[in-house]
């Protein structure tokens, strides 16, 4: 059994999953409501947050998983990329945890925790795979020849394509994060109604940045009164942009690399006009999709672990 814990955003996790993948429990603070009114995570505000809450979560996630600490094989935490303040939450729990029980410990890149987020039973997805992660922080296709495999292909050149979303919401007055509420306006609206351009870039890279610049145009052209009766429209149209974006990209390297099997993974993975534009793919399950810890302790199984009491010195990383 695999205890691991997530602190790298705004979400304070912690889960127990076992070696072949089977997650016995999967505990996900939110943090997402204490920084709405700020538009946006806080890093400060998030680290103490973090603080007061990864205690309780553990204690949740092992009691939800019947899980003691002497039953544990191994703790898994995420060390980068991502907040260091909040990683460094993490962190440190992981450690004092591990070194109390003489436990190993799994160092886990967060991004090669959303791609493991494919491999939980009752269905876990089979490499070779062609990868796409679109989440808040991260727009990348990723060669996964086999499980825990991470080859770069391609990145965001500015915003990532959850950014996108939750900068569009914003603009369109939905709160945030915003990627669910443009999701669900947009069933009401046409997705052809604005044509929002999406910049072509070279290679296998996205750009996103341009997007939201076109929509601040419209929605300033706008009257009030008519910005509320095209809102939906907006959202559909916006989504629209993004997801042929996305979509376009993934189709595009899978034929120059001859993948046979795409997936998606990480928050925008969630949203319902990707799933539909993309009906061959393997997605995350819904539960997975955002930032959690049982896809931590998943990567972690494809990991070297640093044995007892190696492991003191680990630092957090804020980027890849
Ligand atoms: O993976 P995640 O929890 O965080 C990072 O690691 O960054 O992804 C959060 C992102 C946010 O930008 C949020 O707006 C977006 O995922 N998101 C969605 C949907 N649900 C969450 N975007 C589009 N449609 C959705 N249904
Ligand atoms: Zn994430």
């Amino acid at each position: 059994m695999i205890l691991g814990i997530e602190t790298s955003c705004d979400e304070t996790a912690a889960a127990v999953v076992t070696g072949d993948g089977r997650i016995l429990s999967n505990v996900v603070s939110s943090q997402a409501e204490l920084h709405a009114r700020f538009g946006g995570v806080v890093p400060e505000v998030a680290s103490r947050r973090h603080l007061e809450l990864v205690v309780p979560v553990l204690r949740e996630a092992l009691a939800e998983g019947n899980a003691e600490l002497e039953n544990l094989d191994a703790v898994a935490v995420t060390q980068g990329p991502g907040l260091v303040g909040a990683l460094l939450v993490g962190l440190s729990a992981a450690k004092a945890i591990a070194w109390a029980n003489r436990l190993p410990l799994i160092p886990v890149d967060h991004l090669r925790g959303h791609v493991a987020s494919l491999y939980m039973q009752p269905e876990p997805a089979e490499p070779p795979l062609l990868c796409l992660l679109a989440s808040g922080g991260h727009t990348l296709l990723i060669d996964v020849p086999e499980p825990g495999g991470f080859r770069l292909l391609g990145t965001t050149l500015d915003d990532a394509a959850g950014e996108a979303f939750d900068k569009g919401a914003r603009l369109l007055g939905l709160g945030y994060p915003g990627g669910a509420a443009i999701d669900g306006l947009a069933r009401n609206g046409d997705p052809a109604a604005y044509d929002f351009p999406v910049a072509r870039v070279p290679g296998l890279d996205f750009s996103f940045s341009g997007l939201k610049t076109s929509l601040l145009y419209t929605v300033r052209d706008l009257a009030d009164d008519e910005l509320e009766r095209r809102r939906a429209d907006l959202a559909a149209s916006y989504q629209h942009a993004i997801v042929r974006a996305l979509s376009g990209r993934v189709q595009e390297a899978a034929e120059q690399t001859g993948a046979s099997r795409i997936a998606v993974v990480g928050g925008v993975a969630a949203n319902s006009a990707l799933r539909a534009a993309l009906p061959e793919a393997v997605f995350a399950p819904l539960a997975l999709c955002t930032d959690n810890a049982a896809m931590i302790a998943s990567a972690a199984r494809y990991e070297e672990a640093v044995p007892f009491p190696g492991y003191l010195a680990l630092d957090a990383y804020a980027s890849g």
